[in-house]
């Protein structure tokens, strides 16, 4: 790679051990992608925030004692954890520890503890065209698609790096060249009375992440009614069944008003269609559950906005949370402020809801909470689900999942694409 004498010299340690180290992992992520150069990234988002093994907090406490700081803004992915209502949370005190060291590291090194998976939703929002390095595959996909900003699906450790020096090697999403749609989806025989039931677009994400893979498409078809929830939860969903960074919504996507914009006036390679069918497959796959017993109820995967916490509010309003039901919402600390003040937390605390901040649900202590199937708002946390905690879990709306919580057992309204 062409370095600047700038780069050279961090590379040669007159600017640390920490710039050092973290300067030449990126030039070999340059190297290897065959980037000829860096780029400057105006903004950061790490995602190795989640204390998993410790080699992530390991290299997170050595950049932090070595004199790492972040040369950008720097936000911070959720923890695995409640920080703050850790022991509402059942989290174990050595569980407790390393989460406690991994957020002061960070701190450290003078990131942003914003700790949410919705950085978008929370003050961190990039422009139109911005050069950023994002980790959290949710938010990648919902930055360079919604907001058009431009960011690779940044893997963890590799985030870090880049918030320290400030600079990303300048490869794949960075290029407009890389932008190009090759293949288009279209969404066909799907009704307006179909777009009405907001659970039909993670169900479409889903459907557009396993289709589309880690190729660039286009879909065609998503109503401009749209409500900004339901982008992030396509968002979060097509990055989870497939390796999606950057999906091209015709007329919503910034750079793709029109479907020649994205193609870059060329034809698309390969053409499939979503349609009904295919949204009843995927909804079949979504859900694992065996019998209707469902013992958790998990929404704010992404975490929650506003908007959301007041559809749940009136949903579950004059109603329980049957005994046998653990109900969680996940938010970031300054939406959690907001309900807290208007009444909506008080109001869901008193229905059996628990809201929780800074964590990751799928990253639950599995060895104080003992559930036996979950459902879920979201495509994204149904799809990891089993793999990642050994649960069962289904997804659907979040009417269905407010009428699970209260009743104990599975409640699902028939969907309206599935054939009657
Ligand atoms: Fe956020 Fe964890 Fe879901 S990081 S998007 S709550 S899997």
């Amino acid at each position: 790679m062409r370095l600047a004498d700038e780069e050279k010299s961090i590379l040669d340690g007159n600017q640390g051990e920490a710039a050092r180290i973290a300067l030449s992992v990126l030039v070999d992520l340059g190297e290897l992608f065959g980037a000829v150069e860096l780029i400057e990234v105006s903004q950061v988002h790490i995602d190795a925030t989640l204390y998993m093994v410790d080699a992530g907090l390991e290299f997170a406490e050595k950049m932090a004692d070595l004199g790492g700081e972040v040369a950008v803004p720097t936000s911070l992915n959720p923890s695995s954890i409640d920080l703050q209502r850790w022991k509402q949370y059942r989290v174990p005190p050595d569980v407790l520890s390393k989460h406690k060291r991994m957020a002061a590291a960070y701190l450290k090194m003078r990131a942003t503890p914003t700790w949410t998976c919705a950085p978008y939703q929370n003050g961190i929002i990039p422009r139109f065209g911005e050069q950023i390095a994002w980790g959290e595959s949710n938010a990648i996909a919902f930055a360079n698609s919604i907001i058009g900003a431009r960011t690779n699906r940044y893997a963890d450790l590799m985030d870090i790096c880049a918030a320290i020096i400030g600079k990303v090697p300048k490869f794949g999403l960075h290029l407009t060249e890389n932008r190009k749609a090759g293949m288009l989806i279209q969404i066909k025989d799907i009704t307006a009375q179909m777009f009405e039931n907001e659970a039909i677009y993670p169900l479409l994400g889903y459907l557009f992440g396993e289709i589309a893979g880690d190729q660039i498409a286009a879909i065609r078809g998503i109503p401009q009614s749209v409500k900004i929830d339901s982008l992030k939860g396509f968002c979060a969903a097509a990055a989870s069944s497939g390796a999606v960074g950057l999906v091209h919504m015709v007329g919503i996507t910034p750079e793709a008003q029109t479907l020649e914009m994205c193609l870059h006036g060329s034809k698309p390679e390969n053409i499939y269609d979503i349609t009904p069918k295919l949204i009843e497959q995927a909804e079949d796959r979504l859900w694992a559950v065996k019998s209707d017993a469902v013992d958790l109820v998990v929404a704010g995967c992404p975490h929650y906005s506003p908007a959301e916490f007041i559809q749940l509010v009136q949903l579950i309003k004059g109603k329980k949370v049957h005994s046998s039901v653990v109900f969680w919402v996940f938010t970031n600390r300054s939406v959690y402020a907001w309900i807290k003040d208007n009444g909506i937390l008080e109001d869901l605390t008193d229905a059996g809801i628990m809201v929780f901040t800074d964590g990751c649900s799928l990253q639950y202590p599995k060895e104080t909470w003992h559930f036996t199937a979950a459902m879920t708002d979201s495509a994204k946390f149904a799809n990891y689900c089993f793999s990642q905690s050994g649960l069962d879990a289904a997804y659907a709306s979040i009417k269905d999942c407010v009428e699970t919580a209260v009743r104990g057992k599975i409640c699902r309204k028939e969907s309206p694409w599935r054939k009657k």
